[in-house]
């Protein structure tokens, strides 16, 4: 495995390169980064993986400063999975002064998470828009983890014209349920067993999907019982346009959540 920092290095190598599977990460990596790597390493020629804890996705007093680093255990990661080159470039690299914006869509960009975060999702195509430009790949792969944000992708590769396939993974879940996450680590041992309840909420919510329950009002009740403990910030149910609705149809629906665990905010989600 090679260890790119500049870009005009990683351009270098990049023009001998074909078929390239790119896995866009921001590091502290776990089994669900790691299974997008592997999936790219299996269908890819070569793959490629960013590390870059991006601060334009960050809002002010967001986890930008306290966010895990872990790049000696990220390196052996990559070379156990047989990453061909592991790209990381700095801040003062990436980003100029006063430069050229691209921006999330006005609706699908600040609903949800672009709700409560607004902004974040600018900072997340902007970056990517950067590393595609970068990487050139011919696959990118993103987890269904951060199913609004890998919507907005689509759209921008869309919007843009970019020759790249977006490849949707499935979500990674510890053993208990809990979806994994490189914030999972701020989580007491109690405060964890509390972060489950939103796992079991989509499990209920998936169980009444299957016994006939298709009005969303209905669902989201239970859900909201099920996660009266935690500081929940939203339960909303859309369609894979990320339309609300109030009916769910089978093939076409998210339901996501995004709560507060002992300020820890976590997201999940379930594709029904
Ligand atoms: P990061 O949170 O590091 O996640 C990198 C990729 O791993 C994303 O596509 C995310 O959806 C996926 N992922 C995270 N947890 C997962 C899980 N439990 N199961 C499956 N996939 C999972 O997402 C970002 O970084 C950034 O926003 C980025 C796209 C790199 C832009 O900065």
């Amino acid at each position: 495995m090679e260890i790119i920092k500049s870009i005009k290095d990683f351009k270098k190598v990049r023009k001998d390169l074909k078929e390239v599977g790119f896995v866009p990460t921001m590091g502290a990596l776990h089994k669900g980064h790691l299974s997008l790597i592997e999936r790219s390493v299996k269908e890819n020629e070569h793959t490629v993986v960013s590390i870059f804890v991006n601060p334009t996705q960050f809002l002010p007093g967001e986890d930008l400063d306290k966010y895990p680093r872990k790049l000696e255990a990220d390196k052996k990661i990559c070379e156990l999975a047989g990453v061909d080159y592991l790209f990381f470039p700095t801040k003062d690299d990436i980003y100029f002064e006063d430069e050229v914006l691209v921006k999330a869509p006005k609706q699908s960009g600040y609903i949800l998470e672009g709700h409560f975060r607004p902004g974040h999702f600018d900072g997340v195509v902007q970056i990517v828009n950067k590393l595609f430009h970068i990487v050139n790949p011919t696959r990118a792969y993103f987890g269904k983890k951060d199913a609004q944000q890998l919507f907005l992708i689509n759209k921008m590769v869309k919007n843009f014209f970019w020759d790249v396939e977006i490849v949707p993974c499935d979500i990674v879940r510890d053993g208990d349920g809990l979806a994994l996450s490189s914030r999972n680590v701020y989580l007491s041992p109690e405060a964890r067993q509390r972060a489950l309840l939103i796992s079991k909420s989509l499990k209920r919510a998936a169980k009444l999907v299957q016994s006939g329950v298709l009005d969303t009002k209905t669902v989201k009740e239970e859900m909201l019982t099920i996660l009266k403990p935690l500081d929940v910030e939203y339960v909303e149910i859309v369609d894979r346009e990320f339309k609300l609705t109030d009916n769910i149809i089978l093939g076409n629906t998210i339901i996501l959540v995004a709560a507060y665990v002992d300020g820890t905010r976590l997201i999940d989600n379930i594709w029904l």
